[in-house]
């Protein structure tokens, strides 16, 4: 995608749908959530990149917690406009996780079928526990049953962009949460 100017770039944002203000709010909630299960244990927070590291980074310093930090890469292969559960590992985690409480922390739940595959991937490595925190999650697209141990907002069906969550690679610098205005340009 190549935008002509920033105000083209801006004019596809159809309107916030979560502020600053409301995603720092739930971060603290998170945090705590975290602090109240993990003190004593050894916890490896891990994200799925790329969509997951604005999130990432602001969690993180809310978990007061010690706890380590790690990060894996994953493809999904898109069948049109949902997720086909073929998943491919681009960057995987060095740890052993049989050593840890393991928490996924991830972007968005949609048809569920990218965090179901590796969920699959992870539970044969052993972890002490296994658990999801999500900062959206879309539950009217669920394809797979699959539900996050922790959901910061849940949201109906349309595309967002920002927080770390991209259209086309773009707009994951925005600071809020946004719904992508597809007649504006696909
Ligand atoms: P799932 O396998 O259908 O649950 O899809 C998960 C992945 O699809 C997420 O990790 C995102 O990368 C992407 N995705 C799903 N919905 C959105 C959205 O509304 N905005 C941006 N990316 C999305
Ligand atoms: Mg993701």
């Amino acid at each position: 995608m190549i935008f002509d100017s920033k105000e083209e770039y801006m004019s596809r944002i159809r309107r916030v749908v979560i502020s600053e203000e409301e995603i720092k709010q739930k971060l603290k909630e998170a945090g705590k959530f975290i602090d109240s299960i993990y003190d004593g244990k050894p916890v490896l927070l891990v994200s799925i990149l790329k969509g997951a590291f604005v999130f990432m980074a602001d969690l993180a310093r809310e978990v007061t917690v010690p706890c380590e930090i790690s990060f894996m890469a994953a493809k999904s292969y898109f069948e049109g406009t949902e997720s086909s559960g073929n998943v491919e590992i681009t960057m995987d985690l060095k740890q052993d996780i049989s050593k840890y409480h393991v928490v996924i922390v991830e972007d968005i739940i949609d048809t569920g079928r990218t965090l179901h595959t590796l969920l699959k991937i992870l539970k044969v490595r052993e972890p002490l526990s296994l658990h999801v925190v999500t900062l959206l999650d879309k539950p009217d697209r669920r394809v797979v049953e699959l539900k996050a141990d922790l959901s910061l907002f849940t949201i109906p069906d349309y595309f967002v962009i920002g927080y770390g969550l991209d259209y086309g690679e773009y707009y994951r610098s925005l600071p809020y949460i946004a719904e992508y205005d597809y007649e504006k340009g696909e």
